[in-house]
């Protein structure tokens, strides 16, 4: 029944289960518990979140309200197979009305299937440095294939696997918390391998669903301006972090070198499936070379003087938007912003970055960018990883120490009067 069809741009907010649904058991609850996630005296953990696995139906109806027309968001594994093989009916049950309820409300689905979580028995199993976890996977792909995505246009396989493998296997923050970057080069063959392979199922299942992966780009510059040093780690770190996986697909390749960290180089059939590139991006970062064989760069953030910073002290850079379409431009896929937002108590923050970035995004595609989407980052004020709940990413406020109470934010407003707008320019 899935038709896959779209005639209109995709405005759209995005969230991910264990950010914001509350109660999760998985591997990072499991590690929390274990106090392993631990930082600064901080037990990281998700804990109730939002508590929209309860409240799902009532913040759904916020949807409309803030006149987006599509909705990311994403299953948690874990909840779906708490142990391997027990299937939880109650757990797809909810997913499955969640999407009619979209539905129904006229707003196009779009899923992610892995969004940095696991069940805890993967990551102790099956970790993906391991070959077997992609057949792990595949028998989770095939179930919500089958259960859930006939009725879903837009999947995402794979969450910026970037990000989730160098905090699993970089600087061990995430589970299975290794510092092993050739353990790392392995995890992601696989996980790309894992991408192919539910390509193919979901493909088989409906020919028409689009299916991407939401890769995370950032825009680096050198921090001293014609340093050769800093210009060459540059160059390194940008290919590794932004075009490696671009570049994969097309080549058949999986091919990186630096020196004294990583040597890696192999065949991967990945045979250029992927139907769009989704672009997370938030910032921009400053790179300089260190006289360190372990650490040859540092990576940091300096105040952009014009557009200052988020509440993280992320530097805003709305032209890192026009960079990455041009590195994308010969992968000759259509390109959707999958995530995209600011952590800002003061919510006129959000609205100037909306502004910034939207502005940045409506001149691409006037230039003729292949952008068929856009997705902020958040719908929901929510939990960030490792940092907690006073990261403020939501269109609508929740509020945290008030019984978690929802309240669309001016940005919120902002956003709908943007996407109201650009509606009736095209229409
Ligand atoms: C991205 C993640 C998302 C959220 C934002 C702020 O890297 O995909 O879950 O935490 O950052």
């Amino acid at each position: 029944m899935n038709n896959g069809s779209r005639n209109s741009f995709l405005w759209g907010a995005a969230t991910s289960s264990y950010q914001i649904e509350g109660n999760i058991e998985n591997d990072h609850s499991a590690w929390s518990r274990l106090g392993k996630l631990g930082n600064n005296g901080h037990n990281y953990s998700a804990g109730t979140a939002a508590d929209h696995w309860q409240r799902w139906q009532s913040d759904f109806s916020l949807l409309p309200e803030l006149g987006v027309n599509s909705y990311r968001f994403s299953l948690e594994w874990a909840r779906i197979e708490p142990e391997p093989g027990v299937i939880n009916q109650a757990a797809l049950d909810q997913y499955s009305k969640m999407i009619d309820h979209l539905l129904s409300l006229n707003i196009t689905p779009m899923i992610t299937l892995h969004h940095f979580t696991h069940p805890h028995w993967f990551i102790e199993k099956t970790p993906w440095h391991r070959p077997s976890s992609v057949g792990q996977f595949m028998k989770y792909v095939e179930l919500v294939t089958n259960r859930l995505l006939d009725r879903v246009p837009y999947v995402i396989t794979i969450n910026e696997p970037l990000v989730w493998l160098l905090a699993g296997y970089g600087d061990a923050k995430f589970p299975p918390a290794e510092k092993n970057l050739d353990h790392l080069m392995q995890a992601l063959h696989n996980m790309l391998m894992a991408h192919r392979e539910a390509y193919d199922y979901i493909k088989s299942k409906y020919p028409k669903t689009e299916i991407g992966i939401a890769h995370n780009f950032i825009s680096f510059r050198v921090d001293r301006k014609g340093n050769v040093m800093d210009e060459a780690v540059k160059r390194k770190v940008h290919y590794f972090y932004n075009m490696m996986l671009p570049q994969a697909f097309k080549s058949n390749r999986l091919q990186f070198r630096f020196p004294f960290l990583i040597r890696y180089d192999s065949p991967i059939s990945l045979d250029d499936k992927i139907d769009f590139w989704g672009i997370n991006y938030y910032y921009r970062m400053r790179v300089r070379f260190r006289f360190n064989v372990r650490r040859p760069f540092d990576f940091f953030f300096k105040e952009n003087p014009k557009k200052g910073v988020s509440d993280l002290g992320w530097e805003i850079y709305p032209r890192g938007l026009e960079k990455i379409c041009k590195w994308l431009a010969s992968t000759g896929k259509p390109l959707i912003i999958t995530e995209n937002g600011i952590a800002a108590v003061d919510d006129t923050q959000r609205v100037r970055y909306l502004q910034l970035h939207l502005g940045t995004v409506q001149k691409l595609i006037t230039e003729g960018q292949p952008i068929i989407g856009y997705y902020h980052w958040s719908f929901l004020d929510n939990y960030e990883w490792l940092i907690g709940t006073s990261a403020k990413f939501g269109l609508v406020d929740v509020d945290f120490s008030n019984g978690l109470h929802r309240t669309m934010k001016p940005s919120g407003l902002f956003y709908k009067t943007h996407i109201q707008n650009q509606q009736l320019h095209s229409e």
